[in-house]
């Protein structure tokens, strides 16, 4: 069954009801999903997308009952990942000739998941546009590194809806489709719990990418992203939480204290913490979460929306519990920025759990306080006196320049540079020959107008590491 969308568009995906998991089982998804593919239906038949491999075969028959698959004259391809391609090669075996629309990017990764196949591709760049008959076009958007290099959004004319792919999605079954019918509180928890967790990486592309939609000067009288529901109230707000979420200083007055324990005496330490945090400024909203039994992509959005965290772990085998351990390395990922951390926990002989969770915060990004609490065995009173240090220095101001990559201090010529936004390394002594920068030459002597070969960033987001 397809739904209708607007004039000659239909909604063609799969409502996902049932999915749990998401990118292996990095994402929990509460509410399940859909992948979201649409039909277009004008002079020209366009197909845009497909959706995930499991369901290849139930979807190919739905499309097959909707319409003959020799009509379709074009497929838009948004985004390589195998939720919105996994079922292309089934589809390519019945209509191998169609052409594909996509970007360069995409060619390379449909290609590298799915061999080659001799299928009629079409590259596509931001301005390029396909006439579709009746009037109307389809106008292309490179979106790189929302969230993939890849990614693209296409336009359609006199329709006026933009299909984003992922950006403005959410996971989140929707089976009224439409952002106006949907339950409210589930769909913003899930907007946001979607943007954090998988487009905050990327998040410093965000601002310059709606503001070069707003300059192409185009209505948008809906987004249909590749999950979720579709924006036809007011589709704008959307775009308005996005920019809020991708503003650097975006907080709210929170601290959320994250944990793991083995005999409660961090547990302890979490809830003086908590409690300090009240008795210090009672207005600031105070997250306890343990990171044992709270779902990581949750303490993540929390973490978002907070001005300062606290992680705690006891010392286990000279190191942090593997919970924490882990959580700590998605906190990396996930590149936040302009926010205080401190660390604490318990032990019993070494000790070193606090120290090794203050690095791992300065190379998340934190600007970790000169205040911890370590305790010896149970937290005794002496322990619990130094709280409110640490608690006061949550509560003060990040630092100017605190998240700034430490600078290695390597030598001219054996420098590394990565790009912070897709992660490309720039190594001084191999220099980017494939574009034409000859081994040796240095950062400095670089072109002003270098940019990241991957997602075209400039210089400026580049940090020196070792
Ligand atoms: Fe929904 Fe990046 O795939």
């Amino acid at each position: 069954m397809k739904k209708h969308v607007k004039a000659n568009v239909s909604w063609i995906g799969y409502m996902d009801w049932e999915l749990k998991k998401f990118h292996g089982d990095e994402y929990s998804v509460d509410v399940g999903s859909s992948q979201n593919a649409y039909l277009i239906q004008e002079e020209k038949t366009v197909l845009m997308d497909t959706v995930w491999t499991p369901h290849k075969d139930e979807w190919l028959n739905n499309l097959k009952s909707e319409i003959d698959l020799n009509d379709i004259d074009y497929i838009v391809i948004n985004h390589g990942e195998c939720d919105h391609t996994g079922s292309l090669p089934l589809l390519m075996k019945e209509i191998p000739n169609t052409p594909i629309y996509c970007s360069a990017l995409a060619v390379k990764s449909l290609e590298g998941q799915y061999g080659k196949q001799g299928w009629d591709f079409h590259v596509v760049k931001t301005g390029d546009t396909l006439d579709i008959g009746n009037g109307k076009e389809l106008i292309f958007v490179e979106m790189k590194m929302l969230h993939w290099p890849d990614s693209m959004a296409t336009y359609l004319t006199k329709d006026n809806i933009l299909f984003s792919m992922d950006a403005f999605g959410q996971h989140f079954a929707c089976g009224e489709l439409f952002n106006d019918l949907a339950d409210q509180d589930l769909l913003w928890n899930q907007a946001l719990k979607y943007f954090v967790n998988i487009l905050h990486p990327f998040k410093a592309l965000i601002g310059p990418k709606l503001k070069e939609i707003e300059n192409l000067n185009i209505p948008i009288d809906m987004i249909a992203p590749s999950h979720g529901v579709i924006w036809r109230d007011n589709p704008n707000q959307i775009i308005e939480a996005y920019a809020k979420w991708a503003d650097p200083n975006y907080q709210e007055d929170q601290i959320t204290i994250v944990y793991d324990t083995m005999w409660n005496g961090t547990e302890k330490l979490a809830h003086a913490i908590a409690d300090e945090i009240f008795n210090q400024s009672p207005k600031t909203r105070v997250k306890v979460m343990s990171v044992a039994h709270e779902d990581k992509n949750d303490i993540m959005t929390e973490v978002f929306k907070s001005k300062a965290i606290a992680v705690g772990s006891p010392t286990c085998v000279n190191d942090v519990l593997t919970s924490v351990a882990g959580w700590l390395a998605f906190l990396r990922s996930l590149k936040f920025k302009n926010k205080k951390a401190a660390g604490f926990g318990c032990y019993g002989w070494s000790g070193e759990s606090v120290k090794i969770i203050e690095e791992e915060l300065k190379r998340a990004g934190f600007e970790v306080v000169d205040a911890n609490v370590r305790s010896n065995w149970n937290p005794e009173q002496e322990d619990l006196d130094k709280v409110p240090a640490l608690v006061s220095a949550l509560l003060g101001e990040v630092q100017e320049g605190a998240d700034e990559e430490e600078i290695t201090g390597n030598a001219p010529g054996k420098r590394v540079y990565r790009c912070s936004i897709c992660g490309w390394t720039y190594s001084e002594e191999k220099g980017d020959q494939a574009n034409g920068i000859a081994p040796g030459t240095l950062w400095e002597d670089l072109p002003e107008d270098f940019k990241c070969p991957i997602c075209k960033q400039p210089k400026n987001v580049f940090n020196e590491v070792e």
